[in-house]
């Protein structure tokens, strides 16, 4: 550490200029395709080539002031005109207890599709009872919404980058409240319980099947199609677009790991495909208009029992299951349900356990578990398509996949995070370079860009730069003489990611989540959302997770990183497939009243205090939004949103964080983004109790926003006898069970909604 005697590498102001004046190909399609007058009336029609349309026109500004964008040099004769920053439009909301979503004045937020509404003219109005049957969730909105993305709608049913009055909001259901499914809470062993049990047993049975075929359809996504009216907008329940994907749909396997012995299942005997996408938490999107969803923490789902299991295993097998988690008796029991049909495995499926006598897993499940942890490709103008899992994005805790720049003629890459403690960040980075013509190629695009390309994995050195290490087998110790696990070829690489970003020497993170693309100048912002004293000791704080500290709530201790941070990197010289990189922390998570030396760092208000980051997006305006899923700062407030107008990567400087854990002391360097103040991060909404705020989308004129409200009321255990005795009511309010649900939120006067430039 004491050898950083020179300038930070970050705080170079001629560096950060190099990064925008190195990437004339970025500039040169921006400025052809976007004036800053068409910014100005929120006029965006041209995503389908830059893909991140309007904020683009935000870059281009090396002023002075760090936390403000400027607009790009104009075209058509605008050159007179004097620069405009980003400023945020509204007045921070208050953090809040209530059980109540709360935005700015001057904004609404109207409730768009919650928990069981209906995607067909022939499904009856959600009773909301836990009466609705488990076929008709097939066709009903599922449990917990997460990520979320817009693709506008042509009159010709396909994608219009620029539609923003019809759309197809495609969105995730990552999982259950099960208690409010059920009339009165998950049946086992014959018992209703209102509240799930914390643990279970091996012998724990699932005995009502008809539950467990609900909860496997309120998982997965819906595709929906959506219309404004005016400035409001309402789904369309009859649409022939309006689609929901499960856990029973029918997925192809895809890419290099596909139709490999490590695939094989009862259900696909040559590995091809599997079934269901499990666990969708954060997504992803394509620039030929097809969603991507994320599956996160889909290895609790299986079942295994170790001490059967384990003996009929081998080393290798046993190295993966343990570095992924796959182990126990399955967090819903689903594998213990028993089905009417002897030959059917929608069950059975779940258990992850060799019971068949076959060398290669084709009479059994044993394999099943390879087949989740993927990228799933979903084309939404298609409602008949099977999806495809892209397993040259690897397999890891996916929390999502977020594009960076698409350029004519260039690679394309994907920015992704593993959402574990001390888990990595990742980007993929296509081998075929971008052509415009494949933008309504829908997943033959997909088998173009997403079958074939580069997977690397980040270490972030502790004199602000990173290197990205390719996952390869045969390179970067990644090998069969790698000792903890011998690596048989790419397939195995990729099946094994982790595996193998633990042998190329990744660096550990404060779990990663989501991940966001600054429109202006290709900067990559990722959340790193808390980490524990267990995980991010005092002795392992480094330098881009550089905070260990007591955040105390009430009486309770809470050590490690409970608040987490953003961290923030731009590639060297701006290409999307360097190998280097330059990082620093964007925002600190804290209480405004904490320790502003060591704790505070981005010295947060009480207008803009948060804790653990979770959801983030770049608006068109060019500011991003950040989304909290918190159980630290929960004495103080409920889970909220936030508008930051970001700055850049070495807009603040180094600093020396001293972190203390009682008599022990660690002092670590590491780099800080300039604070931002109340005028360039403010919080604009406060959900109801018991809530995470998570997934948001957003038209292409910047003028709607949906954002998902997921799990209100989720840790109280219910008293159905007592409705007062729920943990949450919204949003139907009264005596109502919660419910999960997408709301859109709209600027009373039509604006751009957070902030634009003025
Ligand atoms: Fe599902 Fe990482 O949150
Ligand atoms: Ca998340
Ligand atoms: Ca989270
Ligand atoms: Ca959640």
């Amino acid at each position: 550490m004491n050898d950083m005697t020179k300038p930070a590498l970050l705080a170079d102001p001629e560096d950060v200029g190099t990064n925008d004046s190195n990437n004339p190909t970025f500039d040169s399609v921006l400025r052809a395709r976007l004036s800053r007058r068409s910014l100005l009336k929120g006029s965006f029609g041209v995503a389908a080539t830059t893909f991140f349309g309007a904020g683009l026109a935000a870059c281009g500004g090396s002023g002075s002031d760090s936390a403000a964008a400027s607009p790009a040099p104009s075209v058509g004769g605008e050159a007179t005109d004097v620069p405009k920053t980003l400023k945020l439009n509204f007045n921070a909301v208050a953090k809040s207890l209530a059980d109540a979503l709360t935005v700015p004045a001057g904004y609404t937020a109207t409730v768009l599709y919650r928990l069981g509404d209906p995607i067909a003219a022939s499904v009856a109005a959600y009773k909301n009872d836990g009466t609705d049957t488990a076929a008709s969730f097939a066709q009903r909105a599922g449990d917990h919404h997460d990520g979320m993305h817009y693709f506008g709608l042509g009159s010709d049913g396909k994608f219009s980058a620029s539609n923003s009055d019809r759309g197809l909001l495609c969105m995730n259901h990552e999982a259950i409240t099960p208690a409010y499914l059920h009339q009165n809470g998950v049946t086992i062993d014959g018992v209703a319980m209102s509240k799930y049990p914390s643990s279970t047993t091996a012998t724990m049975t699932r005995t009502v099947a008809d539950e467990v075929i609900k909860e496997m359809n309120a998982h997965g996504v819906s595709v929906i199609e959506v219309n404004r009216s005016g400035n409001s907008f309402s789904y369309k329940k009859d649409s022939a677009f309006n689609r929901r994907i499960t856990t029973f749909t029918e997925m192809t396997l895809s890419g290099p790991a596909a139709k490999t012995p490590y695939m094989i299942t009862a259900y696909s005997t040559d590995g091809a495909k599997t079934r269901g996408t499990i666990n969708n938490c954060g997504n992803g999107y394509t620039p030929w208009g097809t969603y991507l969803t994320a599956e996160e923490n889909w290895a609790g789902y299986f079942r295994r029992i170790t001490a059967t299991d384990n003996p009929q295993r081998t080393a290798k097998e046993l190295a993966s299951f343990a570095r992924y988690g796959v182990a126990g008796n399955g967090r819903e029991l689903w594998a213990t349900a028993t089905a009417a049909d002897p030959a059917d495995t929608s069950f059975s499926r779940w258990n992850a356990m060799k019971t068949g006598s076959s060398f290669d897993g084709s009479d059994d499940f044993r394999n099943v578990a390879n087949t989740y942890g993927w990228i799933v490709e979903i084309d939404p103008f298609d409602p008949a398509s099977t999806p495809k899992k892209r397993t040259a994005l690897g397999r890891f805790a996916h929390e999502g996949a977020w594009p960076g720049p698409v350029v004519p003629g260039k690679p394309l890459v994907w920015y992704m995070g593993c959402d574990s403690r001390n888990e990595y960040i990742y980007k993929y980075v296509s081998n075929a370079v971008w052509d415009p013509a494949d933008a309504n190629k829908g997943m033959a695009a997909g088998d173009k860009y997403l079958d074939d390309g580069k997977l690397y994995v980040a270490k972030f050195n502790a004199d602000g730069s990173g290197t990205w290490v390719e996952l390869k087998f045969g390179s970067n110790n990644i090998t069969a003489a790698y000792a903890p696990y011998a690596f048989a070829d790419q397939a195995d690489v990729l099946i094994n990611t982790r595996l193998a970003a633990d042998a190329a020497g990744a660096t550990k993170m404060d779990r990663p989540e989501w991940g966001a693309v600054n429109p202006a100048n290709g900067e990559v912002y990722m959340t790193l959302t808390n980490s524990n004293a267990s995980n991010r000791t005092l002795a392992s704080t480094d330098a881009a997770n550089p905070r260990f500290y007591n955040d105390p709530k009430g009486s309770t201790a809470q050590k490690g990183n409970p608040n987490g941070h953003i961290i923030r990197w731009a590639e060297n010289s701006g290409d999307v497939a360097a190998t280097g990189f330059k990082w620093d922390v964007f925002l600190f998570g804290a209480r405004s009243t904490a320790d502003a030396t060591n704790v505070n760092v981005s010295n947060l208000t009480a207008a803009n205090d948060f804790s653990s980051p979770d959801g983030l997006w770049f608006a068109k305006s060019g500011l991003l939004w950040i989304q909290t899923d918190d159980g630290a700062y929960t004495d103080a407030t409920n889970c909220m949103m936030l508008a930051a107008v970001p700055g850049r990567v070495g807009d603040g400087g180094r600093k020396t964080i001293t972190n203390v854990d009682g008599a022990s002391t660690k002092a670590v360097d590491t780099y800080v983004g300039a604070a931002p103040g109340d005028t360039n991060l403010r919080r604009f909404l406060v959900g109801p109790k018991e809530c995470e705020i998570t997934g948001l989308a957003e038209t292409p004129d910047g003028k709607a926003l949906f954002v998902n409200i997921q799990h209100p009321g989720e840790d109280t255990a219910p008293d159905f006898a007592n409705t007062a005795s729920f943990g949450s009511h919204w949003p139907d309010g009264g005596a109502a069970r919660p419910r999960s649900a997408t709301v859109v939120i709209t600027k009373d006067d039509g604006g751009l909604v957070g902030g634009s430039l003025a």
